[in-house]
């Protein structure tokens, strides 16, 4: 079963062909980030604007790197939430379309929960239940995955995303647009050790608070080097300072959880679980306390359809469809 992934929840424009739910045949995506840099973030009317330029051409190359024509798509997945409404209306609306043109069926997918799809591809299956860690620009959840359609929602961040903090940090500290890879980049020249940050605590355990840190790092920043931006020795210390109490504090709280659901089984993904030092911890606590840990390769923990039709096709196959009414939730 050929099984086409769109998505244009945020910047991107990706589509990709998946064979049976985990077999990748091809993932595009095209990012529109170089035309927001200079804005320090997003800006919603570009990548809308760039994603309708785009998504005909996206779909096409995905087509052919798979190796097959638009009629032999069987399913067409698409993200339909969360994300920025002219978006997702570009990638949902492109998907009907083909959806009536050829008398295929459409399933509208949430792209939080598609992210913990990310460990599934090009590999081996991994068993149910399992606790599931999602750390990306806009959400930082822990959920039970009871089945694909079982999924509950036990923690959430009561303020910033887990990414969004990085890119919050990253610019305070005159670093570039997205900021998780540039904190990582310098973080290791760094001392974790060497400036206590801590992250706030929050009335559920397993829900997360990043706003705090951020402006404690800002408030050191004033406090040590008048808000100037410090010699690059002192930005690593930062960063990697930062970073380092962020890991921590997802570990904890993803180990909490497996604890409270007497779990064994921890998978980890969205865009911040792309970064090295956070993965390297985690298999460490994750042998620690006699857990396996799944994540993503690197390319499948950023935003990319193959997440997308790989968590659609599980759905579909337990009966779910939606149908030409599809619209943005
Ligand atoms: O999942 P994703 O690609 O898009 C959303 O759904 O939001 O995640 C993007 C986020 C950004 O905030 C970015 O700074 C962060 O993931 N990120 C990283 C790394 N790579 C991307 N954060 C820390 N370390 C990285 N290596
Ligand atoms: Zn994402």
């Amino acid at each position: 079963m050929n099984i086409l992934g769109i998505e244009t929840s945020c910047d991107e424009t990706a589509a990709a062909v998946l064979k049976n739910g985990s077999e990748v045949l091809s993932s595009v995506v095209s990012s529109s980030i170089k035309f927001h840099r200079k804005y320090g973030g997003i800006v919603p009317e570009i990548a809308s604007r760039m994603q309708l330029e785009s998504i005909t051409q996206v779909v096409d190359s995905a087509l052919k790197e798979a190796g097959i024509k638009l009629k032999d798509a069987d399913l067409i997945c698409v993200t339909s939430r969360p994300g920025l409404a002219g978006s997702l209306l570009v990638g949902i609306c492109f998907a009907k379309s083909v959806s009536f043109a050829l008398g295929v069926p459409l399933l509208g997918v949430d792209h939080v929960c598609a992210h913990i799809y990310g460990s599934f591809l090009n590999k081996k299956s991994i068993p149910l239940p399992f606790i599931a860690l999602v750390v990306s620009g806009g959400h930082t959840n822990l959920f039970s995955v009871e089945d694909f359609d079982e999924i509950k929602l036990l923690g959430f961040t009561q303020d910033d995303a887990c990414g969004e903090a990085f890119d919050k940090v990253a610019k305070i500290l005159g670093l570039g647009y997205p900021g998780g890879p540039a904190i990582e980049k310098i973080a290791v020249k760094g001392n974790p050790r060497k400036i206590k940050f801590r992250c706030s605590g929050t009335q559920s355990p397993l829900n997360f608070s990043f706003s705090g840190i951020k402006t404690a790092v800002l408030y050191y920043l004033k406090e040590n080097f008048a808000a100037r931006c410090p010699m690059p020795d002192a930005r690593a210390d930062i960063a990697a300072s930062f970073q380092e109490t962020v890991v921590d504090t997802l570990i904890k709280k993803s180990l909490l959880a497996c604890r409270m659901k007497k779990v064994k089984t921890l998978v980890v993904g969205g865009g911040v679980a792309a970064n090295n030092r956070l993965r390297e911890k985690f298999f460490q606590a994750a042998k620690e306390n006699k857990i396996e840990v799944h994540f993503p390769s690197k390319y499948f923990s950023i935003d990319n359809a193959a997440m997308v039709a790989g968590f659609g096709y599980r759905l579909f196959r337990k009966g779910y469809r939606s149908g030409l009414d599809l619209n943005l939730q």
